[in-house]
């Protein structure tokens, strides 16, 4: 014991579980974390080494050049775009500067870990609203939860774990009938993913809602969660917040640059969606032919029924040959596991690896 005394709040916050992993002799397949199997283009490399030789210097607090750029990319003006340490560093600064105690926060569950974070370190209330027997949102349940004391909703869109998606009209109609004193956030961290949208429709619907906030990231499709960027589509308010709660150089100079460059290269976006849908094609029906239902993904993940079987048996068994994915407990729900797709051949061992557990 040391004697230091914390914020009682911390005891509330839940622990970020790593992955389970076991001292495996050769190359892992990691399956857990919803990555891109592809590496970065080689233009995003050359980015980032060019800004090494400038990393004596602090990076750009206004993120300016990254900002123009999305707006370049999304029409979006760079007023309103709120640029964080991956997109979970906007929310964690949403949170800071829109919860306190007798405020409350509404989402669906389960849904992506680090929401219950919000209200844990505000002392804010969660609500949580179970999602339909699809693994959708149930919008309707969600606004009947809507209060005076709601400052914020989140829906993740495609959620992740279920890898379920709503199209943007349903969102639309949905978000016009909230109290406007409520910031709607869509979280549209796979929204490049969806069969059921071009990521450039939901853009419309920042016009006709003052309080819609998007969410957005460089984690997934373009594929640098190792450097961490995200930004926000929102009302200028909102991104004024969020950079008053947070220190001002959290966006460091090689996450700024490799994310103006990878805008630059939409067909490498393109691409990879189309690589993306072959796989989950590939991976649901060779889990379909086992006998394993899953969601119906509109992400680069499936949300995989295990039925009766012992979801800890398998997602270990895979484990020790080397093949990581999410034990559905983590995430919220027993009997299911998620896993990433990734290149034909780890997804492929990924099916010859559960074939030993079946
Ligand atoms: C739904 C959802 N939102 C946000 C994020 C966080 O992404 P970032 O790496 O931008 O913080 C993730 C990452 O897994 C996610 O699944």
């Amino acid at each position: 014991m040391t004697g230091i005394e914390f914020n009682r709040r911390i005891e509330e916050i839940p622990i970020y579980p790593a992955a389970s992993t076991y001292a495996f002799d050769g190359e892992l397949v990691k399956l857990a974390s919803n990555e891109t199997p592809y590496p970065p283009h080689p233009q995003v490399l050359e980015a980032v080494e060019a800004q090494l030789r400038t990393l004596n210097r602090y990076p750009d607090p206004e993120k300016s050049l990254l900002r123009r750029s999305i707006s370049d990319r999304t029409g979006v003006p760079p007023e309103r775009v709120a640029v964080g340490n991956g997109s979970c560093e906007i929310l964690l600064a949403a949170a800071d500067a829109m919860l306190e105690p007798g405020a409350e926060v509404v989402y669906a569950w389960p849904a992506f870990s680090m929401y219950p974070q919000l209200a844990a370190m505000s002392g804010a209330t969660a609500i949580t609203v179970a999602l339909n027997d699809a693994g959708e949102h149930d919008l309707e349940a969600m606004a009947a939860q809507v209060t005076a004391a709601t400052r914020l909703v989140i829906v993740c869109n495609p959620n992740n774990p279920t890898a379920t998606a709503l199209p943007p009209a349903a969102i639309d109609a949905w978000v016009a009938e909230l109290p406007r004193h409520v910031a709607v956030v869509i979280d549209e961290a796979y929204v490049e993913f969806s069969t059921l949208q071009d990521p450039d429709d939901s853009l419309d619907l920042l016009e006709r809602h003052p309080n819609l906030v998007l969410l957005r990231t460089f984690s997934k499709v373009y594929g640098l969660c190792g450097l961490r960027a995200g930004y926000a589509l929102c009302p200028e308010p909102f991104r004024l917040a969020v950079d008053r709660v947070r220190q001002p150089f959290s966006v460091n100079a090689l996450a700024q640059a490799a994310a103006v460059e990878a805008l630059n290269h939409q067909d490498e976006v393109e691409r990879r969606v189309e690589q993306n849908v072959i796989e989950r094609v590939h991976v649901e029906s060779e889990l379909a032919e086992r006998g394993l239902e899953t969601t119906e993904s509109q992400a680069n993940f499936s949300w995989v029924s295990l039925g009766d079987r012992d979801e800890d048996e398998i997602v270990d068994g895979l484990a020790r040959q080397g093949v990581i994915v999410r034990a559905g407990v983590a995430l919220g729900e027993r009997g299911r596991l998620r896993v990433t797709y990734g290149t034909r051949s780890e997804n492929d061992r990924f099916l010859a690896a559960l074939d030993t557990l079946l």
